[in-house]
């Protein structure tokens, strides 16, 4: 039973069985040819990913490293910035920079609730010193399950000569993010999201405009220097530092596959699970954080808790008697909502075991739950999707 783990969760997320076999290759040396064709490979289908002809660089760490090398390399101590904060990933960034000595200016917004682009313009039109250097934001908010739109802002951070710096941990390859036609300097994913691989690498894409900035940049930096990175993968399609091999096979695998499925066809599979899931748990009675249609997640989707249940009850049950793997909230949230991760390899049965799983739970801690209400309007959404 123990196999049979059904991971409904904002990352890590589960691995394409063949992909993940490819994980178990005999290690390489890391200055090999064999290794070179390797990192190529895996850059060309990253540059599909992320839609961009820019640099895109293979760091080894989670999610977090990337964002501080993504303000190690391209700040200055002091530089102000503006952190556009939705939720907890978006206080993250504002942290990590101010570690760094930049000086950060917030701009807070509800949680639940996606930025307000024109109050964004207002401040930067504000700003008539120039004294801002870059935006920060974070593309899809994993603790509320809100998309922030980067698009108006790359068009602000255009017209305001100033970076923009995206958090794209858990939504590149499961929302789309046209890196280049939106004015994204840099994106930051990591491979145990949507790209469905095993936690351990970083993949960055880093504009000319950047690279430029990151010429004057005095934030201390080695192991996070995209210099160091671009010029060894420009000289001899290597990494500085030893790569995590057996992730950069798991990853190839995925990427030929994601471009086997293409872009479209992979966004459209999110959107429609996501939508299985926020009509399934509505069906039940749950209410979701997010009401808005247009800025829902989808990739993850925040859960409000009956009052009758605990949510370490919840997950326990759903986890022992299930096999199903939910996770809680974060920050302001917690205790108040849970979260269903539904990124990357989960499939349509995935969800219909998830949300019978949770009609079963429900019922059984004594909610007024009508079995199959839930899996009901998971299937429609899935047949109204089959007839389009
Ligand atoms: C939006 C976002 N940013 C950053 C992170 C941190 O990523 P990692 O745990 O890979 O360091 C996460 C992790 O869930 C995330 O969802």
């Amino acid at each position: 039973m123990k196999e049979k783990r059904t991971l409904m969760l904002p990352g890590p997320t589960p691995i394409p069985e063949h992909a993940r076999q490819a994980g178990a290759q005999k290690i390489i040396g890391h200055r090999e040819k064999e290794c070179e064709d390797l990192l190529r490979e895996v850059t060309e289908g990253l540059k599909y990913v992320f839609q961009t002809e820019n640099d895109v660089l293979a760091l080894t760490c989670s999610g977090t490293g990337g964002l501080e090398a993504s303000i190690a390399n391209t700040l200055s101590k002091g530089d102000k910035v503006l952190v556009l904060c939705t939720g907890a990933f978006g206080e993250r960034y504002a942290t990590i920079a101010e570690r760094y000595g930049i000086d950060v200016e917030r701009m807070n917004f509800p949680w639940g609730e996606a930025v307000d682009v024109t109050r964004v313009e207002k401040r930067l039109e504000e700003d008539t010193t120039d004294e801002i250097k870059a935006i920060l934001m974070t593309h899809n908010e994993t603790s509320t399950g809100v998309i922030n739109h980067p698009q108006p802002l790359g068009e602000l951070a255009e017209q305001y000569n100033c970076l923009l710096l995206v958090d794209a941990v858990s939504s590149l390859g499961g929302i789309e993010l046209k890196t280049d036609e939106w004015g994204v300097d840099v994106v930051v994913t990591s491979s145990q999201k949507a790209l469905m691989t095993p936690p351990g690498l970083c993949l960055v894409s880093v504009s000319p405009k950047a690279l430029k900035a990151g010429e004057d940049s005095d934030l201390p930096k080695f192991y996070w220097s995209f210099k160091r990175a671009k010029d060894r993968y420009d000289r001899d399609t290597q990494t500085p530092s030893t790569p995590a091999l057996s992730t950069l096979y798991v990853l190839r695998e995925v990427l030929a596959e994601i471009r086997e499925e293409g872009l479209e066809n992979v966004f459209r599979r999110h959107k429609v699970v996501a939508k299985a899931i926020r009509q399934a748990v509505q069906a039940l009675g749950l209410d979701v954080l997010v009401k808005d249609e247009k800025i829902a997640s989808k990739t993850v989707t925040a859960i409000k808790l009956p009052t009758e249940i605990e949510f370490t009850i919840l997950r326990q049950r759903l986890k022992d008697e299930h096999n199903v793997y939910v996770t809680g909230s974060k920050g302001k949230l917690k205790g108040d909502y849970f979260r269903i991760g539904h990124l990357g390899n989960v499939s349509r049965t995935d969800v219909l075991a998830t949300i019978s799983a949770l009609e079963l739970v429900l019922q059984k801690e004594g909610l007024e739950v009508e079995l199959g209400t839930g899996l009901q309007a998971a299937q429609k959404v899935f047949l109204e999707e089959e007839r389009r």
